[in-house]
């Protein structure tokens, strides 16, 4: 097939090269970003003086009926094509002639390409950034509703001391309030624009970045253009935090399966985010938080792909570069399916407190309690922790807890405990006491509560 590059060359390249090389499937969906970066280019080249204004008017005239036929379906993107790039530069000359040959002066499409991609992935993170909104505010909505209802909480996967569900619920709240965070960070080091490094070494012609990046909404512009060109780093930095992300959407899923398992029946979700067995009549498979956990394999694997892409590239570009987008557009994909699918599964799950309470009751994780309530009557911690242990001990050899063990019981192994016992091991006065900042309290929740809210209040 002919090339725009034919010259040192003769275009040709054979047919398996040709389909070996093409990257189109891939970058097609950029073709917005590539046309308003060079609609913006052709302006500062018009500007600058760099090509007659009249020309850049044509460039820019043709590049907007582009636009609008690919988004039209009028025009569709020939999948034979090398890439994005080559293709909308191709049919912009075909359409409007001669000044369509003049728009790649002064770039290259290695920071053209670049460019392109910083600008995807702004809006990409854009689109997750409302994804996980949505998400908080369906935890938000359940954690609200639970306030006082008493789960046990786990170590080792023990039960160990009881939380509450909203507690529970809040500690992913803030997971994912950081992995915004994160995002936000990323997006902000990825919004400085690599146009006009050209092929690696900058140009001769007086152009004026700033006034391009401006116009495409950049913060400022790569101050080096061999790193322009061949940094990436941005891209693997979007990655890791997918990956992060991803691995607390697992971790919950998790916790979602067991929940719902029988064994726990803490939860139960919503027929429409679930799944029958083929065989096996009574059951309802939890298969959304399954694929939430299962497809955090693919982000780490994108992550370590384009670590390992990226390390031995000498500067500047190298056409290894070419797979970053595959990698990276999966990893968003992936996390955007993800998203899509676990806020509404949650926002339906039922919860089941009775179930939840039931658990706490048979764990003794009101044993610190006991031992605290003996701290506060004078005895020293570790005294105390003993004479816990011990109850607890007389409580699973004689079948009992220590919510109805006998006063007289409780002072076998100890004069200090009175009727006010009982008010301490009460599972609910257990959590809404731990008024610690950070503790299981209601206070406590509201303060998370606020400071959910206002990391995503700015968040479309
Ligand atoms: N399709 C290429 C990519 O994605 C565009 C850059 C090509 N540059 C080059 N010098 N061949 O990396």
């Amino acid at each position: 097939m002919a090339k725009m590059w034919e010259g040192r060359t003769s275009a040709d390249t054979s047919q398996i090269a040709d389909d070996f090389n093409s990257s189109i499937r891939v970058d097609s969906r950029m073709y917005k970003a590539d046309i308003t970066g060079s609609m913006a280019h052709a302006a500062m080249l018009g500007e600058c003086g760099i090509i007659p204004v009249s020309e850049a008017d044509q460039i820019i005239d043709g590049l907007e009926g582009i636009l609008a036929d690919i988004e039209s379906g009028a025009l569709q993107i020939d999948p034979d094509a090398e890439d994005i790039h080559m293709f909308v530069e191709d049919v912009l000359t075909k359409r409007i002639g001669d000044a369509g040959k003049r728009l790649h002066t002064a770039r290259s499409r290695n920071d053209q390409v670049t460019l392109d991609l910083r600008m995807h992935l702004r809006d990409d993170i854009d689109g997750i950034l409302s994804g996980m909104r949505s998400l908080i505010e369906a935890i938000l909505e359940i954690a609200g509703d639970n306030k006082m209802t008493v789960m046990p909480g786990y170590t080792h996967l023990q039960r160990a001391q009881p939380v509450t569900f909203a507690h529970h619920l809040m500690a992913y709240a803030m997971m994912f309030t950081r992995d915004i965070d994160r995002l936000i960070c990323s997006k902000k080091r990825m919004n400085v624009s690599p146009i006009g490094c050209c092929a690696l070494a900058g140009t001769t012609y007086p152009t004026n970045r700033r006034k391009e990046s401006e116009a495409l909404g950049f913060d400022d512009i790569c101050l080096n253009s061999l790193d322009g060109v061949s940094d990436r780093d941005y891209v693997i930095e979007l990655v890791s935090d997918l990956a992060i992300l991803m691995m607390h959407l697992s971790r919950l899923s998790e916790e979602i399966i067991l929940w719902s398992s029988w064994e726990f029946r803490f939860v139960q979700l919503s027929d429409a985010f679930t799944t029958g067995s083929s065989i096996m009549p009574q059951k309802k498979n939890s298969d959304m938080a399954e694929l939430v956990r299962g497809k955090t394999g693919r982000v780490y694997g994108h992550l370590m792909g384009l670590l390992t892409v990226m390390k031995g590239i000498p500067l500047a570009y190298n056409k290894d570069m070419q797979e970053d987008k595959e990698a990276v557009f999966d990893a968003v994909d992936t996390v955007k399916a993800c998203l899509d699918v676990f806020a509404p599964m949650i926002a339906t799950m039922q919860v089941l407190p009775q179930n939840m309470m039931k658990a706490a009751q048979e764990g003794f994780i009101n044993a610190t309690d006991v031992a605290d309530y003996l701290v506060r009557k004078g005895l020293p911690f570790r005294s105390a922790y003993k004479i816990s242990g011990r109850l607890v001990s007389k409580c699973i050899d004689e079948g009992k807890v220590l919510e109805t063990l006998t006063l007289d019981e409780y002072r076998e192994f100890s004069e200090l405990f009175d009727e006010d016992i009982y008010d301490a091991v009460d599972l609910t006065n257990c959590t809404m006491r731990r008024i610690s900042e950070g503790g299981t309290s209601p206070e406590s929740f509201d303060k998370q509560k606020e400071f959910v809210l206002n990391a995503i209040k700015d968040l479309k």
